[in-house]
């Protein structure tokens, strides 16, 4: 399979028309309703407008050339309620969006779970609730046989590590639950629903499968954390890659009640590829005796950041690209980085043009850095920036621009920053 340059989205992130064609709510539409939990208030309501607006997106896509677009389906809009039949008004939404992706010589990279979970779901214990897992094989069923014809490559679900820190045991994420270790269950049973759907998809067929982890390589912020730096690096990324490529779990106490006899099993089923998130690297510290967690992430000094505040750090992305290599060796599939990117505050200047030099600077560093891993031996099919456009940020709302397209949410004017010629010219000479 050759090299697929591509751009990558998340329906919740950018669709809006969060009550049309029957689609039902989410836990990110009911957590972004909720007073405090996203700066300023801002919602997905509207986002950008992508619902309505999706032919001239993928016009974009055509004019930046990349070999595949990475979207994701909102379960809500397939299954308004999280069970049952399929609501053919959401389906055929994305039918739509496949074809014209197709028309542009664009391959469809579909996500089936990014983070929006139909909201009588999680009234039912969520990730919580084991019965999720089999609730998310039905799903992946039905937008299989609407678009397996189709799409390209599959992606389960979009880093369940966040889903289980952010969402169960912090509460930044929706649903904003703090449950501390105690969210673990929801590591397993999203893990199961990868396993039970990578099923599902391969009795029909599905293209190539995979699964797109965040990861953050483990640094000790000094001489005596390194096992604060291990306890990180199991939590953060072994728990949702060992069960998936060798069977087995870390050493991590409390699974056991949860896990039942042939699970492992289920989830270890091959996949194609397995997608990799990269943003930065986290920096660890002993805690305190009482403390909930057995780390403490802190501030490295000695770094650029990006907007966002994040570590610009490409050596980590060649050593963490390495790293997967040498610790799982046989059992990995090709790699696919199904995520990488920056927000800096871009906005058009007087000419109208966004000159977002620090973006071009963070992506072509990033792609020297995952050339350096492949040159080495690692077996890297794929590259996604995060993102064609920028959008929701999650609980930073509008604050934080990713994307290569600049978007004024008041007008939904789309603006090509220098970074999408940018790209643009890379694909193009890479064809060369
Ligand atoms: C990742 C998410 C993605 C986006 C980027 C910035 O963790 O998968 O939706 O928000 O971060």
């Amino acid at each position: 399979m050759p090299f697929q340059w591509g751009v990558a989205t998340a329906a919740y992130q950018i669709e809006g028309a969060v009550d049309e064609d029957g689609r039902g709510p989410s836990t990110w539409d009911v957590f972004a309703h909720t007073p405090g939990r996203v700066r300023d208030g801002h919602t997905g309501d509207v986002a950008c407008d992508h619902y309505h607006r999706w032919a001239e997106d993928v016009g974009l896509l055509g004019a930046l050339g990349v070999d595949a677009y990475r979207f994701s389906v909102a379960w809500p809009r397939v299954q308004p309620s999280g069970s049952g039949p399929a609501n053919r008004a959401g389906l055929d939404f994305y039918d739509r969006l496949v074809d014209g992706l197709l028309g542009k010589d664009v391959a469809p990279v579909v996500t089936l779970y990014h983070w929006d979970l139909p909201q009588p779901l999680e009234d039912a214990g969520g990730w919580m609730n084991r019965d999720t897992a089999a609730r998310f094989a039905d799903y992946a069923a039905l937008v299989a046989d609407r678009l397996g014809d189709r799409v390209d490559a599959w992606i389960t679900l979009n880093e369940p590590v966040v889903v289980m820190a952010y969402g169960y045991a912090l509460g930044m994420y929706a649903p904003g639950r703090t449950l501390m270790l105690d969210a673990l269950p929801t590591a397993h049973h999203q893990l199961l629903a990868h396993g039970l759907a990578t099923g599902v998809l391969r009795e029909r067929g599905a293209a190539r499968i995979g699964l797109a982890n965040h990861y953050s390589p483990a640094l000790p912020a000094d001489a005596s954390s390194a096992g604060a730096a291990e306890a990180f690096d199991v939590f953060m990324n072994r728990l949702f890659t060992d069960p998936v490529l060798t069977g087995s779990y870390p050493e991590i106490p409390g699974l056991d009640d949860v896990v039942r006899a042939d699970d492992l099993a289920v989830i270890a089923a091959p996949l194609d590829f397995l997608g990799v998130n990269y943003y930065q690297p986290t920096w660890l510290t002993q805690p305190g005796p009482d403390a909930p967690l057995p780390f403490d992430m802190v501030d490295a000094p000695g770094h650029d950041v990006t907007g966002t505040g994040w570590p610009i750090v490409p050596d980590q992305f060649t050593a963490l690209l390495r790293g997967l290599s040498d610790r799982y060796g046989a059992a990995l599939p090709p790699l696919v980085v199904t995520e990488n990117g920056a927000a800096f505050p871009d906005e058009p200047d007087a000419s109208g043009a966004v000159a977002d030099t620090d973006r071009i600077a963070f992506l072509s560093s990033h792609i020297a850095a995952m050339q350096d891993a492949m040159d080495s031996g690692v077996d890297v099919r794929g590259y996604f920036v995060w993102s064609l456009l920028d959008n929701f940020e999650w609980a930073a709302g509008y604050h934080a621009r990713f994307g290569l397209v600049h978007v004024d949410y008041p007008t939904q004017r789309r603006t090509p920053k220098r970074s999408f010629t940018w790209y643009r010219d890379l694909i193009a000479r890479s064809r060369a």
